[in-house]
């Protein structure tokens, strides 16, 4: 990762933060996009404290001018973007009769519109540079579904329609585009969406000995925004303790 450049999205919290960390600690240069400024300048002020460059932009990423104007304070800052982590996004529990169109719309809007907009506003730079690596962040629920979770799946199959399709698109440029689908992991996501007894339930389809933490997830971006794993492209990588073996 050394000198590499890092845009992510919902750095702030989570699997984002967790990786914002891990990048700088390789010798990346990163700009955290959140929606929530506040936590994501704390980030950038404990990367600070290991030695690394981190620079924070607020950003909704369902807004197209919001994105626009963050990527390009991001160009402005770091000069090249060599790597664009796509973290944001949220979930919730609802039962399709239950789920209003504002809350179908706005899930979709951020999750996977979002992951389309952040995508669209990069595509051009690494095209000319013939060269770049985009993760998505997927989950399990692509691939299982979930029970109450119609808006979440759904956003999370159509980040998995926008990576194989993009990575078909941008391959003969040199672009790596790839996503992961991770398992339940606890973050501050997990924990405003379930409840304990929720929690423990979905935890319990898991087979491996001990919970994923936001470093496994954390270790997997590192490897698929690395060199070497160029020859990977348009994959949905799994990573869940043998939740889901596919
Ligand atoms: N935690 C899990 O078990 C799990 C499993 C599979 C997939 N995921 C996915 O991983 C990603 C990160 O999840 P997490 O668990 O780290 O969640 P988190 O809530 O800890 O972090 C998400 C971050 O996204 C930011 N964000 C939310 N809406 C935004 C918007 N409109 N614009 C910009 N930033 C916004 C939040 O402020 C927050 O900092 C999400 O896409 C989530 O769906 C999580």
């Amino acid at each position: 990762m050394e000198g590499k450049k890092a845009v992510i999205t919902g750095s702030a919290s989570g699997f984002g933060k967790e990786t914002a960390l891990l990048f700088a600690r390789e010798g990346a240069e990163i700009s955290l996009l959140d929606i929530n400024a506040e936590s994501a300048q704390k980030v950038a002020t404990e990367i600070a404290k290991i030695g690394g460059r981190a620079h924070v932009m607020q950003v909704d990423v369902s807004e197209e001018e919001s994105v626009k104007s963050a990527f390009s304070q991001a160009l402005e800052q770091m000069h090249t973007v060599d790597i664009l982590i796509n973290c944001a996004g949220y979930g919730r529990s609802s039962r399709i009769q239950d789920l209003t169109l504002e809350q179908w719309r706005r899930l979709i809007d951020v999750n996977m519109t979002g992951t389309f907009l952040c995508c669209r506003e990069i595509i051009p730079h690494m095209v000319e540079r013939q060269c770049g690596k985009i993760v998505n962040l997927a989950s399990i629920c692509a691939q299982t579904g979930r029970m109450v979770a119609v808006d979440y799946a759904g956003s999370k199959s159509g980040i998995v329609g926008i990576t194989r399709a993009l990575a078909l698109q941008v391959a003969a440029d040199g672009i790596n585009v790839n996503a992961i689908a991770p398992g339940p992991v606890v973050t501050p996501l997990f924990e405003k969406n379930y409840t304990t007894e929720q929690m423990n339930s979905l935890l319990s389809t898991i087979p491996f000995k001990r919970k994923g933490t936001p470093t496994d997830i954390a270790n997997l971006l590192l490897f698929l925004s690395s060199d070497e794993s160029g020859w990977i492209t348009g994959e949905v990588i799994a990573i869940n303790g043998g939740a889901f073996i596919g």
